[in-house]
């Protein structure tokens, strides 16, 4: 480990409280105990072909069941359940119909200015097949991508389960990204047509989405895109290109209902997701068919157990892993009915969530820690006003939560009766990997607890040894699990290197590396520090500080750029950039505005610096690194620590103390 990485996690931890799961949650339950999680793992740990391969037979529907389990004859590159046929838009729709199931309510939608749908599976399974039926009219076939930049409505996940069923692996890009992002990963994954809205409602504001699709295809920039379907959602004016537009509403009814799914191989493509790593651009990260359904089906079944009459609530976007994984696929392929929300609280509706859940009478809610510490400095007279009582489970993604907020959710959202899930898993695992089971695993707040039956989790150091109890190090997992992304989208060797060789001193052996740092404690919890690579974690949001740099640095004025992340009390972490300048251009109050638009307008508001200073220098070792430890220090307006004898230049140290 580098001294950069070891100052990334180097927090002390002091939490000792531990909460067992109380009577009435244990009965709850169908993983009881802990010993019943204990033998779980135990199985799964001494005879994994035997558990993954029952567990695919049981959970799926195979058109034809797989002759091998795992293949792992040329890692890093794995193959799972070799030789099955099955398919995902089928195991979230049609066994359900097939099982007598129709009616259930497979989507509670409610729209921001307050419309609500409910669809049922039979719904659902008409509305996919009917979609299915339009892209092939479109040209599109087995193997060819499909994008999807939508606001959070129903169509979403009705066009995923479409392309499913034909086989045409998806890209969605949320659609908060711009359209500069967008053309980028249209052009990565030759996408072959784009499926979009005029707009979505977004806080109080209506997002132009076909216009940012127009922008990005404009000047034949996208030369694979040869058909735009559009959804009517916001009613506002756009351009309509007749040889390329299509709008949804004129196209799906008339389609025939009546759509076979396409018998998948089990390592055929289901979709890629973009995610921002260390290096470059964001890379396409591959799911493919069996593994990535089975994994988002059993680790959704394990973890939240939602009954028959239950409903459930992510309050994830689909254009994330997370939208992805427990909106979509996992509780569909579950049977459940799953909540889906378009909008966001904000000031002018600080109660949004809670008002849903009261409503809805939803048990189980899962949202990010970012959400819950918004939530507690707002005051618990908010949720107070509200009926949660119908609350049971209370999970938690996407960043890492302090036992503070972690207390608050469970005394003022959960009043107590609510077990918590924190839940740690990425783009790349496909689903949860470490994750307390509420009827089985004791929880401690702040700490993500064991990994699932299944899941070889360490810390290691930088040789390759497990660390001690209570050493900072990295989080690594050391064998293949189902749900793990299958390559980087065009550029295996990407994956090869960033992932499973990373650790030179383990090389040749393939032990995945997370990307975070994490520590374990006498119990074997797990803690997570957070990332240890380039890429920082803004409200849940992973953006790499080199596609931040690199898009400050496409603007006329600037030389340099660093960027590093700073604690952030709400938000995990905010962006903060030092830019250096070309030397006829001067500092301004106007330029800095125009520098954080300009990132605004190359990725997408997220990724919209919250300070900006400017300097003359960069403080560099003097083979020209950046030293960003220092600047990480200097963001949070800490002391300067540590060993700053390699810097260059020690003056530049004090020009940037603003
Ligand atoms: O740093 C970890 C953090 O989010 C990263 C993965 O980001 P992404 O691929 O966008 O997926 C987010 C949703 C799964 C991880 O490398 N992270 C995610 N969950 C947790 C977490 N950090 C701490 N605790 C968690 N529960």
């Amino acid at each position: 480990m580098n001294s950069e990485q070891s100052a990334k996690i180097e927090t002390v931890l002091q939490e000792e409280r531990v909460f067992e799961p109380s009577e009435s949650v244990l009965n709850r339950y169908s993983i009881k105990g802990f010993e019943k999680y204990k033998q779980m793992f135990d199985f799964a740990k001494s005879d994994p072909d035997k558990f993954w391969g029952e567990a695919a037979l049981r959970e799926l529907h195979w058109f034809k069941p797989f002759h091998s389990v795992l293949d792992w004859s040329d890692p890093p590159f794995a193959k799972w359940f070799d030789g099955g046929k099955t398919n995902v838009s089928y195991n979230c729709l049609d066994r359900h119909v097939k099982e007598g199931r129709g009616s259930k309510i497979a989507i509670i939608w409610e729209g921001e200015p307050g419309e609500i749908r409910r669809i049922s599976y039979e719904e659902l399974f008409v509305e996919v097949c009917r979609t299915a039926n339009a892209l092939k009219k479109l040209g599109i076939s087995k193997g060819d991508l499909v994008a999807l930049y939508m606001p959070m409505v129903p169509e979403a996940a009705i066009a995923m389960l479409a392309c499913a069923r034909i086989g045409a692996p998806h890209s969605v890009v949320f659609g908060g990204f711009s359209s500069e992002a967008l053309r980028d990963r249209l052009n990565d994954g030759q996408a072959k047509a784009v499926i979009t809205a005029d707009g979505g409602f977004r806080k109080d504001k209506i997002i132009a989405l076909k216009e940012a699709v127009d922008r990005a295809l404009a000047n034949e920039s996208c030369p694979s895109v040869k058909s735009v379907l559009v959804v009517r959602r916001t009613n506002q004016n756009i351009s309509f290109y007749p040889d390329r537009d299509i709008w949804w509403h004129e196209l799906i009814p008339s389609q025939s209902a009546n759509c076979p799914p396409e018998e998948m191989e089990s390592e055929d493509r289901l979709f890629v997701l973009y995610t921002s790593g260390s290096t470059g651009k964001p890379k396409g990260v591959v799911h493919t068919t069996a593994g990535y359904n089975l994994w988002a089906h059993l680790t959704f079944k394990w973890i939240f157990d939602v009954g028959e009459e239950e409903i459930y609530w992510c309050t994830a976007d689909v254009g994330w892993i997370t939208g992805h994984s427990y909106i979509v696929y996992g509780p569909l392929s579950n049977g459940v009915t799953t909540v889906m929300y378009e909008g966001v609280p904000r000031p002018s509706n600080p109660g949004a969530f809670w008002d849903l859940i009261q409503r809805h009478k939803i048990n189980i809610f899962y949202t990010a820690p970012t959400a819950i510490r918004a939530f507690m400095k707002a005051g618990r007279s908010i949720p107070d006003m509200y009926d949660l009582s119908s609350l049971r489970l209370l999970g938690t993604v996407g960043e890492p939560i302090n036992p503070e907020a972690w207390i608050w959710y469970k005394e003022v959202i959960g009043h107590d009766n609510c077990p918590i899930v924190d839940t740690w898993w990425q783009t790349e695992t496909g689903g949860i990997m470490i994750s307390p089971l509420p009827g089985a695993t004791p929880t401690k707040p702040g700490s993500a607890t064991l990994p699932l039956p299944g899941i070889e989790a360490d810390v290691i150091n930088s040789d390759g040894q497990s660390v001690e109890a209570n050493q900072g190090g990295y989080l690594v997992i050391k064998r293949p699990w189902p749900g793990m992304m299958r390559t980087v989208h065009g550029n295996p060797q990407r994956f090869r290197e960033n992932y499973w060789e990373y650790l030179s001193p383990i090389k040749g052996e393939h032990v995945y590396f997370a990307g975070d740092g994490a520590r374990r404690d006498n119990d074997g919890y797990f803690w997570i520090m957070g990332r240890v690579d380039d890429v920082i974690n803004v409200s849940g949001h992973r953006l790499g500080t080199m596609e931040i740099e690199s898009a400050l640095v496409s603007h006329k004025a600037v030389a340099e750029a660093a960027v590093v992340g700073r604690p952030d009390e709400i938000k995990g972490e905010s962006i903060v950039a030092f830019v250096s300048l070309d030397s006829d251009k001067e500092a301004s109050k106007g330029l800095l505005e125009e520098l954080k638009a300009h990132v605004s307008n190359e990725i997408g508001s997220i990724a919209r610096p919250q300070e900006i200073r400017f300097t003359n220098a960069l403080p560099k070792t003097r083979s020209g690194k950046i030293m960003r430890r220092l600047l990480r220090s200097l963001a949070a307006g800490e002391e300067v620590k540590g060993d700053t004898s390699t810097l260059e230049d020690k003056n530049v140290l004090d020009q940037l103390r603003t």
